[in-house]
């Protein structure tokens, strides 16, 4: 059996298409733009890839982007700061600190003053006990991608046997959240777990979210599942000097027994910022007492 490619790349397309009418009604409605405020603290390369990416899609889809770009020494004060600004700026809706930040800087510290209603990573306390408690606030973009894409390729999850692979705060633990939420049957493993290949086989989806290149065999898949790959990892290439992405499963031998499967690139990978900005839009619409279907989007 040959798996179907869930194609990430073109949902993400679409789901920018419909943020971009929200958008230009929200403009009308509101007498303004919806805001992204992204802040960028040092010079790492990829970092600075995804906000460029994020100021131009952004942009594209008929926001404003704000971008901050400040200097690695900058003191966790002034970030501080800064960040109280974005929550009292009426023009911003959303607000993204890019991580990792600085080793000087408390991480949770920046991510605990961010206005709850501003959080549209999802990252803030308080939205992780909204996910967890069913009450509306803001999910992290990565997990909502992950279920967007599930829904399009099985529409009700509901009893379904799913595996998380990996307990980040930012991939696996809302991931299994929004399962439970799905009325999925969850389990959440990692590095501990006694025998991976064992629990992989039970599920019906599988999310991989290690950091592992190739790490989930195809051995492993039970005939027919879903397979979302959250990874993505840079190995050497075939040529010297070259080097390929891959993600968390090894898609050459998974892709023959899954039912359905994410490519790297080109699946999970381009619906993290698309989700950035459908949380940005409705985040606009919250702020400004403008009523959304949230659920249509
Ligand atoms: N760094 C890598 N991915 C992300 C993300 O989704 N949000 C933030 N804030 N930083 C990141």
């Amino acid at each position: 059996m040959s798996a179907s490619i869930i194609d990430g790349k073109a949902f993400a397309a679409g789901l920018r298409e419909r943020i971009g009418v929200l958008a230009s009604a929200f403009e009308a409605a509101a007498g303004r733009k919806a805001g992204l405020a992204v802040v960028l603290v040092g010079e790492d390369p990829a970092s600075q890839v995804y906000v460029r990416n994020k100021g131009k899609q952004t942009i594209a889809c008929g926001m404003e982007s704000f971008e901050h770009k400040l200097p690695a020494e900058t003191s966790e004060a002034d970030l501080l700061a800064l960040v109280e600004t974005l929550n009292a700026d009426p023009a911003v809706d959303g607000i993204l600190v890019q991580l990792p930040l600085p080793a000087h800087m408390n991480e949770q510290k920046v991510i605990a003053t961010i206005n709850p209603d501003k959080d549209v990573d999802g990252f803030h306390v308080v939205n992780v006990g909204r996910l967890a408690t069913g009450l509306p606030g803001f999910v992290p973009c990565t997990p909502l991608g992950c279920v967007m894409l599930l829904k399009d390729q099985l529409g009700s999850l509901s009893g379904l046997d799913a595996v998380v692979i990996g307990r980040s705060n930012i991939v696996g633990k809302p991931m299994a959240q929004l399962l439970i939420a799905e009325s999925c049957t969850v389990t959440v493993a990692h590095s501990r777990t006694r025998d991976l290949p064992d629990v992989v086989r039970r599920a019906d989806i599988v999310v991989a979210a290690v950091g592992r290149p190739e790490m989930v065999k195809g051995e492993w898949i039970k005939p027919g599942a879903t397979v979302i790959d959250v990874g993505i990892n840079r190995v050497a290439g075939a040529q010297e000097g070259k080097s390929r992405l891959v993600g968390d499963v090894d898609f050459a031998s998974a892709s023959t027994v899954a039912g359905a499967i994410t490519p790297v690139p080109g699946g999970v990978g381009p619906m993290t910022i698309a989700v950035l900005l459908r949380n940005t839009i409705v985040a606009a619409h919250r702020n400004a007492g403008i009523a959304l279907d949230e659920s249509a989007i």
